[in-house]
């Protein structure tokens, strides 16, 4: 009862989704432009990195509150810990307050993973910027990333079966978000990362 009292305030916080809080501030719905994600890269695609800086450091925040406080509050207990880090992604991809349309869970899985076992971070995050400067598209990066990760916990830490089942539904739900993104990669239509926006207000 405790436990899924945990994923529940787990999920609220994964609920709140930084695009969005910050969007309704300014009045807009970025779900209604450029990719339609609710996310850090479409927050800079369409708003500026400022704004998008902001929904990055919500989106991560959140996901690693959300695993401190399963960890804390269960007395240091690993497996309640990540199974509320994955009811915060799984609340950022359905947030209740926003009609269940969120965004697609990188960055709140990666705050998850910061809280809870911070070098773990760095193959994901290499394996993003290697496909992300390769290719330039940061769908792809981030889909490699996510696949990558259940394989480096597999290789790295065999014994950590926990966090190596927190990385294979977090790797398959982060797929199934990026579906959009690989259908447009087939079709040679999806959005290039543009590094001048970097310095667009
Ligand atoms: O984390 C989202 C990113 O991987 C892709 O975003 O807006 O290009 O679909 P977007």
């Amino acid at each position: 009862m405790i436990f899924l009292f945990k994923l529940v305030i787990a999920y609220l916080l994964g609920s709140v989704s930084g695009s969005l809080v910050l969007g309704r501030r300014q009045g807009v719905d970025i779900r209604t432009q450029g990719s339609g994600n609710a996310g850090g890269t479409n927050a800079l695609r369409t708003r500026g990195w400022r704004f998008a800086l902001g929904v990055v450091i919500i989106d991560i925040g959140k996901g690693a509150l959300a695993a401190a406080v399963g960890l804390y509050a269960a007395a240091q207990n690993p497996a309640v810990a990540w199974s509320c880090g994955f009811a915060a992604v799984l609340g950022h991809v359905f947030p209740v307050f926003f009609g269940f349309r969120g965004g697609k869970g990188a960055a709140t899985l990666v705050g998850v993973v910061l809280a809870l076992h911070p070098v773990m971070v760095l193959p994901l995050l290499g394996a993003w910027l290697l496909v992300l400067t390769g290719t330039g598209y940061v769908g792809l990066a981030t889909v490699t990333a996510s696949v990558v990760y259940p394989v480096a916990v597999a290789l790295l830490v065999p014994a950590d079966r926990t966090q190596l089942l927190f990385a294979l539904a977090s790797a398959a739900l982060l797929v199934w978000t990026h579906r959009g993104n690989l259908v447009r990669l087939r079709r040679g239509v999806e959005y290039r990362f543009e590094r001048a926006r970097l310095f667009r207000r």
